[in-house]
Protein backbone atom coordinates (compact mmCIF):
# COMPACT_ATOMS: atom_id res chain seq x y z
CA UNK A 1 0.00 0.00 0.00
CA UNK A 2 2.65 2.51 0.96
CA UNK A 3 4.23 1.28 -2.71
CA UNK A 4 0.63 2.47 -3.94
CA UNK A 5 0.41 5.46 -2.19
CA UNK A 6 4.32 6.60 -3.11
CA UNK A 7 5.18 6.66 0.50
CA UNK A 8 8.65 6.02 1.62
CA UNK A 9 7.89 6.88 5.19
CA UNK A 10 5.76 6.79 8.31
CA UNK A 11 5.84 8.97 11.44
CA UNK A 12 5.68 6.36 14.28
CA UNK A 13 2.56 6.38 16.59
CA UNK A 14 3.55 7.48 20.14
CA UNK A 15 3.58 4.68 22.73
CA UNK A 16 0.70 4.13 24.93
CA UNK A 17 3.11 3.61 27.99
CA UNK A 18 3.35 6.98 30.10
CA UNK A 19 6.55 5.96 31.14
CA UNK A 20 7.98 5.52 27.74
CA UNK A 21 10.12 8.17 26.39
CA UNK A 22 7.88 8.60 23.15
CA UNK A 23 4.79 8.04 25.17
CA UNK A 24 1.19 9.73 23.80
CA UNK A 25 0.82 13.43 24.74
CA UNK A 26 -1.84 13.99 27.75
CA UNK A 27 -1.03 17.66 28.26
CA UNK A 28 -4.44 19.07 27.54
CA UNK A 29 -2.66 22.16 26.50
CA UNK A 30 -0.84 20.14 23.70
CA UNK A 31 -4.10 18.46 22.89
CA UNK A 32 -5.33 20.84 19.93
CA UNK A 33 -2.48 21.23 17.24
CA UNK A 34 -5.13 21.90 14.49
CA UNK A 35 -8.15 23.99 16.20
CA UNK A 36 -10.12 24.69 13.47
CA UNK A 37 -11.98 21.59 12.91
CA UNK A 38 -14.14 21.10 9.37
CA UNK A 39 -17.72 22.31 9.62
CA UNK A 40 -20.31 19.61 8.92
CA UNK A 41 -22.75 23.11 8.32
CA UNK A 42 -20.27 24.08 5.19
CA UNK A 43 -20.26 22.76 2.09
CA UNK A 44 -16.98 22.26 0.30
CA UNK A 45 -17.21 25.37 -2.07
CA UNK A 46 -17.41 27.26 1.27
CA UNK A 47 -21.98 27.58 1.11
CA UNK A 48 -23.44 27.32 4.66
CA UNK A 49 -25.56 24.83 4.88
CA UNK A 50 -28.85 26.27 6.90
CA UNK A 51 -31.76 23.82 5.53
CA UNK A 52 -32.65 20.07 6.38
CA UNK A 53 -32.87 19.82 2.53
CA UNK A 54 -29.61 21.15 1.88
CA UNK A 55 -27.92 18.81 4.81
CA UNK A 56 -30.14 15.64 2.97
CA UNK A 57 -29.38 16.26 -1.17
CA UNK A 58 -26.01 18.03 -1.03
CA UNK A 59 -23.95 18.36 1.92
CA UNK A 60 -24.42 14.72 4.05
CA UNK A 61 -23.52 12.77 0.15
CA UNK A 62 -20.92 15.00 -0.21
CA UNK A 63 -19.47 13.95 3.56
CA UNK A 64 -20.15 10.51 2.85
CA UNK A 65 -18.01 10.60 -0.32
CA UNK A 66 -15.17 12.43 1.62
CA UNK A 67 -15.48 9.61 4.60
CA UNK A 68 -15.44 7.38 1.83
CA UNK A 69 -12.25 8.49 -0.31
CA UNK A 70 -10.09 9.34 2.84
CA UNK A 71 -11.15 7.53 5.79
CA UNK A 72 -12.71 4.51 5.68
CA UNK A 73 -12.53 3.88 2.21
CA UNK A 74 -15.59 2.99 -0.43
CA UNK A 75 -17.39 -0.50 -0.80
CA UNK A 76 -16.37 -1.64 -4.19
CA UNK A 77 -19.63 -1.76 -7.06
CA UNK A 78 -19.51 -5.78 -7.06
CA UNK A 79 -19.02 -7.32 -3.77
CA UNK A 80 -20.63 -10.74 -4.04
CA UNK A 81 -24.37 -11.69 -2.85
CA UNK A 82 -24.52 -13.00 0.67
CA UNK A 83 -27.16 -16.06 0.93
CA UNK A 84 -28.20 -16.48 4.53
CA UNK A 85 -28.90 -20.02 5.91
CA UNK A 86 -30.56 -20.86 9.11
CA UNK A 87 -27.96 -23.60 10.55
CA UNK A 88 -29.94 -24.55 13.96
CA UNK A 89 -32.51 -23.01 16.30
CA UNK A 90 -32.92 -23.39 20.06
CA UNK A 91 -35.38 -22.96 22.63
CA UNK A 92 -33.32 -21.47 25.21
CA UNK A 93 -33.54 -19.10 28.30
CA UNK A 94 -32.08 -16.12 29.56
CA UNK A 95 -32.47 -15.41 32.74
CA UNK A 96 -36.41 -16.35 33.33
CA UNK A 97 -37.41 -15.84 30.03
CA UNK A 98 -37.71 -18.05 27.22
CA UNK A 99 -36.40 -17.08 24.20
CA UNK A 100 -35.60 -18.54 20.92
CA UNK A 101 -32.09 -18.82 19.38
CA UNK A 102 -31.27 -18.76 16.30
CA UNK A 103 -27.78 -19.26 14.50
CA UNK A 104 -27.73 -17.88 11.14
CA UNK A 105 -24.40 -18.45 8.02
CA UNK A 106 -24.61 -15.81 5.56
CA UNK A 107 -22.30 -17.33 3.23
CA UNK A 108 -20.68 -14.94 0.20
CA UNK A 109 -20.73 -15.93 -3.16
CA UNK A 110 -17.20 -16.83 -4.21
CA UNK A 111 -18.00 -18.40 -7.65
CA UNK A 112 -15.48 -15.89 -9.11
CA UNK A 113 -12.28 -17.54 -6.69
CA UNK A 114 -13.47 -20.49 -4.78
CA UNK A 115 -10.20 -19.85 -2.80
CA UNK A 116 -11.96 -17.64 -0.80
CA UNK A 117 -14.64 -18.36 1.48
CA UNK A 118 -16.63 -15.93 3.25
CA UNK A 119 -19.09 -17.21 6.38
CA UNK A 120 -20.36 -14.60 8.14
CA UNK A 121 -21.47 -15.54 11.63
CA UNK A 122 -24.73 -14.31 12.94
CA UNK A 123 -26.73 -15.40 16.06
CA UNK A 124 -30.10 -14.15 16.42
CA UNK A 125 -31.83 -14.10 19.78
CA UNK A 126 -35.74 -12.68 20.65
CA UNK A 127 -38.01 -13.16 23.85
CA UNK A 128 -40.33 -16.32 22.78
CA UNK A 129 -43.08 -14.74 24.93
CA UNK A 130 -43.56 -11.26 22.74
CA UNK A 131 -46.33 -10.36 21.69
CA UNK A 132 -45.21 -8.75 18.57
CA UNK A 133 -41.98 -7.75 16.10
CA UNK A 134 -39.32 -6.48 18.84
CA UNK A 135 -36.09 -4.06 18.66
CA UNK A 136 -33.22 -5.59 18.19
CA UNK A 137 -29.56 -4.39 19.02
CA UNK A 138 -26.97 -5.82 16.86
CA UNK A 139 -23.41 -6.14 18.68
CA UNK A 140 -20.30 -6.84 16.90
CA UNK A 141 -18.64 -9.86 18.80
CA UNK A 142 -18.37 -13.36 18.76
CA UNK A 143 -21.76 -14.98 17.97
CA UNK A 144 -23.23 -18.17 19.05
CA UNK A 145 -25.90 -20.33 21.37
CA UNK A 146 -25.75 -18.10 24.33
CA UNK A 147 -27.73 -20.37 26.64
CA UNK A 148 -27.97 -23.57 24.76
CA UNK A 149 -30.89 -25.71 26.18
CA UNK A 150 -29.52 -29.40 28.01
CA UNK A 151 -30.98 -32.60 27.54
CA UNK A 152 -33.65 -33.49 29.92
CA UNK A 153 -33.31 -36.14 32.63
CA UNK A 154 -34.71 -38.62 30.72
CA UNK A 155 -32.26 -38.18 28.01
CA UNK A 156 -29.19 -37.73 30.60
CA UNK A 157 -29.86 -41.47 31.83
CA UNK A 158 -29.84 -42.93 28.09
CA UNK A 159 -26.09 -40.59 27.80
CA UNK A 160 -25.01 -41.47 30.74
CA UNK A 161 -25.67 -45.36 30.74
CA UNK A 162 -24.86 -44.85 27.21
CA UNK A 163 -21.15 -43.71 28.36
CA UNK A 164 -21.07 -46.31 31.16
CA UNK A 165 -21.36 -49.07 28.73
CA UNK A 166 -18.46 -47.13 26.45
CA UNK A 167 -16.25 -47.25 29.59
CA UNK A 168 -16.76 -50.63 30.56
CA UNK A 169 -15.68 -52.26 27.12
CA UNK A 170 -12.82 -50.33 27.09
CA UNK A 171 -11.72 -51.18 30.77
CA UNK A 172 -13.63 -53.53 32.55
CA UNK A 173 -12.73 -53.07 35.77
CA UNK A 174 -14.76 -50.17 35.82
CA UNK A 175 -17.79 -52.09 36.16
CA UNK A 176 -17.15 -52.30 39.90
CA UNK A 177 -16.24 -48.98 40.09
CA UNK A 178 -19.46 -48.09 38.54
CA UNK A 179 -20.84 -50.79 40.86
CA UNK A 180 -19.75 -49.22 43.86
CA UNK A 181 -21.17 -45.94 42.90
CA UNK A 182 -24.38 -46.47 42.05
CA UNK A 183 -25.66 -43.35 42.65
CA UNK A 184 -22.92 -41.39 40.46
CA UNK A 185 -23.56 -39.73 37.14
CA UNK A 186 -20.69 -38.17 34.37
CA UNK A 187 -22.85 -35.58 32.86
CA UNK A 188 -25.78 -33.46 34.03
CA UNK A 189 -27.72 -30.61 33.96
CA UNK A 190 -25.70 -27.55 34.51
CA UNK A 191 -27.10 -25.97 37.65
CA UNK A 192 -29.07 -22.61 37.47
CA UNK A 193 -25.75 -20.17 38.02
CA UNK A 194 -26.48 -16.43 38.30
CA UNK A 195 -24.08 -14.98 35.71
CA UNK A 196 -21.09 -12.77 36.29
CA UNK A 197 -22.08 -9.09 37.07
CA UNK A 198 -20.50 -5.67 35.53
CA UNK A 199 -18.26 -3.35 37.50
CA UNK A 200 -22.03 -1.85 38.11
CA UNK A 201 -23.17 -4.79 39.64
CA UNK A 202 -25.68 -5.02 36.64
CA UNK A 203 -26.48 -7.65 34.67
CA UNK A 204 -24.71 -8.46 31.47
CA UNK A 205 -25.89 -6.56 28.24
CA UNK A 206 -27.60 -9.84 26.83
CA UNK A 207 -29.30 -10.42 29.34
CA UNK A 208 -30.54 -6.62 30.27
CA UNK A 209 -31.74 -6.66 26.31
CA UNK A 210 -33.83 -9.65 27.32
CA UNK A 211 -35.62 -8.64 30.19
CA UNK A 212 -36.19 -5.13 28.59
CA UNK A 213 -38.09 -7.28 26.01
CA UNK A 214 -35.50 -6.87 23.50
CA UNK A 215 -34.08 -9.16 21.18
CA UNK A 216 -30.21 -9.22 20.27
CA UNK A 217 -28.31 -10.35 17.06
CA UNK A 218 -24.34 -11.28 17.68
CA UNK A 219 -22.67 -10.73 14.96
CA UNK A 220 -19.35 -12.11 14.66
CA UNK A 221 -16.68 -9.26 12.75
CA UNK A 222 -13.96 -11.86 11.93
CA UNK A 223 -16.18 -13.79 9.98
CA UNK A 224 -16.52 -10.89 7.74
CA UNK A 225 -13.23 -9.43 7.62
CA UNK A 226 -9.96 -10.94 9.60
CA UNK A 227 -8.44 -7.91 12.18
CA UNK A 228 -5.27 -8.16 10.97
CA UNK A 229 -3.19 -6.36 7.43
CA UNK A 230 -2.14 -10.29 6.38
CA UNK A 231 -6.17 -10.72 5.93
CA UNK A 232 -6.58 -8.10 3.91
CA UNK A 233 -6.21 -10.80 0.54
CA UNK A 234 -8.71 -13.05 2.43
CA UNK A 235 -12.22 -12.40 3.89
CA UNK A 236 -14.84 -9.93 2.06
CA UNK A 237 -12.46 -7.27 1.10
CA UNK A 238 -10.18 -10.24 -0.58
CA UNK A 239 -12.97 -11.96 -2.14
CA UNK A 240 -14.13 -8.56 -3.65
CA UNK A 241 -10.61 -8.29 -5.10
CA UNK A 242 -10.22 -12.39 -6.21
CA UNK A 243 -6.98 -12.25 -3.57
CA UNK A 244 -5.41 -9.08 -5.03
CA UNK A 245 -4.37 -6.24 -3.35
CA UNK A 246 -6.49 -3.69 -1.95
CA UNK A 247 -6.44 -0.19 -4.11
CA UNK A 248 -5.91 3.06 -2.04
CA UNK A 249 -9.56 3.79 -2.09
CA UNK A 250 -11.04 0.77 -1.27
CA UNK A 251 -12.64 -0.27 2.31
CA UNK A 252 -11.17 -0.77 5.11
CA UNK A 253 -11.81 -3.61 7.82
CA UNK A 254 -14.04 -1.06 9.75
CA UNK A 255 -15.93 -0.14 6.80
CA UNK A 256 -16.44 -4.08 5.79
CA UNK A 257 -17.41 -4.97 9.21
CA UNK A 258 -20.11 -2.55 8.94
CA UNK A 259 -20.90 -3.58 5.41
CA UNK A 260 -21.64 -7.00 7.03
CA UNK A 261 -24.16 -5.42 9.89
CA UNK A 262 -25.82 -4.05 6.63
CA UNK A 263 -25.86 -7.64 5.34
CA UNK A 264 -26.79 -9.15 8.97
CA UNK A 265 -29.99 -6.37 8.77
CA UNK A 266 -31.07 -7.24 5.32
CA UNK A 267 -31.66 -10.96 7.06
CA UNK A 268 -33.47 -9.64 10.08
CA UNK A 269 -35.90 -7.54 7.88
CA UNK A 270 -36.95 -11.32 6.71
CA UNK A 271 -37.82 -12.14 10.16
CA UNK A 272 -40.98 -11.45 11.65
CA UNK A 273 -39.70 -11.79 15.15
CA UNK A 274 -37.69 -8.71 14.45
CA UNK A 275 -39.01 -5.05 14.11
CA UNK A 276 -36.82 -3.90 11.54
CA UNK A 277 -37.26 -0.41 11.78
CA UNK A 278 -35.93 -0.70 15.26
CA UNK A 279 -32.70 -2.31 15.02
CA UNK A 280 -29.43 -0.90 16.80
CA UNK A 281 -25.80 -1.63 16.32
CA UNK A 282 -23.15 -1.53 18.89
CA UNK A 283 -19.73 -2.34 20.07
CA UNK A 284 -16.44 -1.37 21.90
CA UNK A 285 -13.49 -0.40 21.30
CA UNK A 286 -12.57 -1.07 17.67
CA UNK A 287 -15.81 -2.82 17.31
CA UNK A 288 -17.12 1.20 18.64
CA UNK A 289 -15.28 2.67 15.57
CA UNK A 290 -17.42 0.18 13.06
CA UNK A 291 -20.87 0.68 15.19
CA UNK A 292 -20.26 4.31 14.53
CA UNK A 293 -19.27 3.74 10.86
CA UNK A 294 -21.87 1.94 10.43
CA UNK A 295 -24.61 3.58 11.99
CA UNK A 296 -23.05 7.03 10.07
CA UNK A 297 -23.24 4.92 6.55
CA UNK A 298 -26.52 2.71 6.44
CA UNK A 299 -29.32 4.55 7.58
CA UNK A 300 -31.44 1.75 8.08
CA UNK A 301 -30.39 0.99 11.78
CA UNK A 302 -32.28 3.21 13.81
CA UNK A 303 -29.89 3.80 16.73
CA UNK A 304 -26.21 3.15 18.01
CA UNK A 305 -24.59 2.84 21.44
CA UNK A 306 -20.90 3.29 20.44
CA UNK A 307 -18.24 1.87 23.49
CA UNK A 308 -15.40 3.62 24.03
CA UNK A 309 -14.45 4.17 20.04
CA UNK A 310 -11.64 6.30 20.66
CA UNK A 311 -9.67 7.44 17.42
CA UNK A 312 -11.20 6.13 13.79
CA UNK A 313 -14.56 6.44 16.35
CA UNK A 314 -16.08 9.33 18.21
CA UNK A 315 -12.76 11.26 18.86
CA UNK A 316 -11.56 14.13 16.49
CA UNK A 317 -8.99 13.03 14.38
CA UNK A 318 -7.02 16.41 14.74
CA UNK A 319 -6.59 15.92 18.55
CA UNK A 320 -3.13 15.13 20.18
CA UNK A 321 -4.04 13.35 22.83
CA UNK A 322 -3.62 9.82 23.29
CA UNK A 323 -3.93 7.44 20.76
CA UNK A 324 -2.76 9.25 17.82
CA UNK A 325 -3.48 9.34 13.50
CA UNK A 326 0.06 7.81 13.49
CA UNK A 327 -1.42 4.61 15.47
CA UNK A 328 -3.64 3.89 12.79
CA UNK A 329 -1.78 4.58 9.99
CA UNK A 330 0.72 2.44 11.05
CA UNK A 331 -0.13 -0.37 13.54
CA UNK A 332 -3.64 -0.45 12.36
CA UNK A 333 -3.63 0.91 9.03
CA UNK A 334 -6.21 -2.02 7.68
CA UNK A 335 -9.26 -0.67 9.38
CA UNK A 336 -8.89 2.91 7.19
CA UNK A 337 -8.81 3.00 3.73
CA UNK A 338 -5.40 2.66 2.02
CA UNK A 339 -5.45 6.71 1.08
CA UNK A 340 -5.86 7.14 5.08
CA UNK A 341 -2.03 6.31 5.23
CA UNK A 342 -1.11 9.85 3.20
CA UNK A 343 -2.00 11.69 6.67
CA UNK A 344 0.44 9.81 8.39
CA UNK A 345 3.85 9.94 5.79
CA UNK A 346 6.36 12.22 6.73
CA UNK A 347 8.34 11.06 3.27
CA UNK A 348 6.09 10.83 0.43
CA UNK A 349 5.90 11.58 -3.70
CA UNK A 350 2.63 14.21 -2.07
CA UNK A 351 5.89 15.63 0.45
CA UNK A 352 4.18 15.34 4.10
CA UNK A 353 0.67 15.10 5.40
CA UNK A 354 -0.85 15.19 8.57
CA UNK A 355 -3.68 15.34 10.74
CA UNK A 356 -4.73 18.49 10.10
CA UNK A 357 -5.14 17.74 6.17
CA UNK A 358 -7.67 15.12 6.68
CA UNK A 359 -10.73 16.58 5.23
CA UNK A 360 -13.18 15.65 7.31
CA UNK A 361 -13.60 14.76 11.01
CA UNK A 362 -15.64 13.23 13.76
CA UNK A 363 -17.81 15.70 14.67
CA UNK A 364 -19.21 14.75 10.74
CA UNK A 365 -18.73 11.27 11.46
CA UNK A 366 -21.22 11.69 14.65
CA UNK A 367 -23.33 14.22 12.40
CA UNK A 368 -24.01 11.53 9.82
CA UNK A 369 -25.97 9.33 12.07
CA UNK A 370 -28.02 12.61 13.04
CA UNK A 371 -31.71 13.01 13.77
CA UNK A 372 -31.36 8.73 14.50
CA UNK A 373 -30.69 7.67 18.31
CA UNK A 374 -27.27 8.35 18.75
CA UNK A 375 -25.31 7.45 21.96
CA UNK A 376 -21.70 8.02 22.56
CA UNK A 377 -20.51 5.71 25.77
CA UNK A 378 -17.32 5.62 27.61
CA UNK A 379 -16.03 4.62 31.02
CA UNK A 380 -13.59 5.99 33.55
CA UNK A 381 -9.86 5.92 32.99
CA UNK A 382 -9.45 5.35 36.56
CA UNK A 383 -11.42 1.80 35.68
CA UNK A 384 -9.17 1.08 32.80
CA UNK A 385 -11.21 3.24 29.84
CA UNK A 386 -7.36 4.71 29.38
CA UNK A 387 -7.01 8.21 28.53
CA UNK A 388 -5.81 6.95 25.52
CA UNK A 389 -9.33 7.25 23.82
CA UNK A 390 -9.30 10.95 24.56
CA UNK A 391 -12.73 10.91 26.16
CA UNK A 392 -12.27 14.99 26.21
CA UNK A 393 -11.82 14.89 21.66
CA UNK A 394 -15.16 12.71 21.86
CA UNK A 395 -17.36 15.46 23.59
CA UNK A 396 -16.18 17.98 21.50
CA UNK A 397 -17.22 16.02 18.74
CA UNK A 398 -20.58 15.06 20.08
CA UNK A 399 -21.26 18.91 20.60
CA UNK A 400 -19.91 19.96 17.30
CA UNK A 401 -22.53 17.60 15.51
CA UNK A 402 -25.09 18.67 17.61
CA UNK A 403 -26.09 21.37 15.28
CA UNK A 404 -26.88 18.76 12.34
CA UNK A 405 -29.65 17.51 15.14
CA UNK A 406 -31.10 20.44 16.06
CA UNK A 407 -30.65 21.48 12.24
CA UNK A 408 -33.00 18.28 11.03
CA UNK A 409 -35.48 19.11 13.99
CA UNK A 410 -34.37 17.00 16.48
CA UNK A 411 -33.72 17.83 20.53
CA UNK A 412 -30.45 16.21 20.23
CA UNK A 413 -27.58 16.63 23.01
CA UNK A 414 -30.39 18.37 25.59
CA UNK A 415 -30.18 18.85 28.81
CA UNK A 416 -33.35 20.42 30.80
CA UNK A 417 -34.27 21.55 27.79
CA UNK A 418 -31.71 23.21 26.51
CA UNK A 419 -29.37 22.33 23.74
CA UNK A 420 -26.04 21.33 26.23
CA UNK A 421 -23.08 23.41 24.94
CA UNK A 422 -21.20 22.91 28.61
CA UNK A 423 -17.81 21.12 29.97
CA UNK A 424 -17.78 17.61 29.43
CA UNK A 425 -19.83 16.01 32.29
CA UNK A 426 -19.04 14.50 35.25
CA UNK A 427 -18.71 10.44 35.40
CA UNK A 428 -22.16 8.95 35.91
CA UNK A 429 -23.78 12.65 34.96
CA UNK A 430 -25.38 11.49 31.63
CA UNK A 431 -27.42 13.64 28.69
CA UNK A 432 -29.69 11.71 28.01
CA UNK A 433 -32.48 13.68 26.77
CA UNK A 434 -32.46 14.01 23.22
CA UNK A 435 -31.67 11.86 20.25
CA UNK A 436 -27.95 12.61 20.96
CA UNK A 437 -26.78 10.93 23.91
CA UNK A 438 -23.48 11.06 26.30
CA UNK A 439 -22.60 9.20 29.46
CA UNK A 440 -19.52 8.16 30.99
CA UNK A 441 -19.79 5.49 33.33
CA UNK A 442 -17.85 4.72 36.16
CA UNK A 443 -16.66 1.22 34.89
CA UNK A 444 -13.54 0.40 32.65
CA UNK A 445 -13.45 -0.46 28.85
CA UNK A 446 -16.91 -1.48 28.30
CA UNK A 447 -20.17 -0.46 27.57
CA UNK A 448 -22.15 -2.61 29.63
CA UNK A 449 -22.78 -0.28 32.64
CA UNK A 450 -24.27 2.23 30.18
CA UNK A 451 -26.47 -0.02 28.98
CA UNK A 452 -29.95 0.12 31.43
CA UNK A 453 -29.34 3.63 30.27
CA UNK A 454 -29.26 2.97 26.99
CA UNK A 455 -32.40 0.88 27.17
CA UNK A 456 -34.40 3.52 29.01
CA UNK A 457 -33.65 6.45 26.79
CA UNK A 458 -34.17 4.33 23.50
CA UNK A 459 -37.61 2.84 24.89
CA UNK A 460 -38.46 6.56 25.81
CA UNK A 461 -37.90 7.29 22.32
CA UNK A 462 -39.48 4.67 20.40
CA UNK A 463 -42.92 4.97 22.45
CA UNK A 464 -41.90 1.66 24.24
CA UNK A 465 -42.16 0.84 27.83
CA UNK A 466 -39.63 -1.20 29.49
CA UNK A 467 -40.01 -4.73 29.83
CA UNK A 468 -43.17 -5.21 27.46
CA UNK A 469 -42.37 -8.67 26.08
C1 LIG B 1 -6.05 -0.38 20.91
C2 LIG B 1 -6.23 0.54 19.75
C3 LIG B 1 -7.61 1.18 19.78
C4 LIG B 1 -8.67 0.11 19.88
C5 LIG B 1 -8.39 -0.80 21.02
C6 LIG B 1 -9.31 -2.02 21.06
O1 LIG B 1 -6.05 0.35 22.10
O2 LIG B 1 -5.25 1.53 19.79
O3 LIG B 1 -7.81 1.92 18.60
O4 LIG B 1 -9.93 0.69 19.99
O5 LIG B 1 -7.08 -1.32 20.92
O6 LIG B 1 -10.08 -2.27 20.17
O7 LIG B 1 -9.22 -2.77 22.03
Amino acid sequence: MMQQLGIEALRPGPSGDEHAPNHANYDESKANPYPKIPDPLTMDNGQKVTTAAEWWHERRPELVRAFSRYVYGEVPTHVPQVHWTVTAVDHERIGFRPVIATDLIGEADNSADPAITVKIHMTLVTPADAKGPVPVLMMFGPAGFPSPHEPSAEEFARINAAWKKQMTAQDPSLEQVFADHPAWEPFHATPFRFPQMNADGGLPNTWQLINDGWGFALIDPNSIQEDNGAGMRRGIIGLTNKGEPRTPEQWGALRAWAWGAGQGLDYLKTDPAVDSKHVGIEGVSRYGKAALVTMAYDQRFAMVLVGSSGKGGATLLRRNFGEAVESLTGGEYYWMAGNFMKYGASKAKFGSRNPGDIPVDSNELIALCAPRLTFISYGSPAKGDAKWLDHEGSYMATVDANRVFLLLGAKGLTMDGQPYTGPMPPINKGILDGQLAWRQHDGGHTDAPNMMYFLAWADKWMGRSAGQP
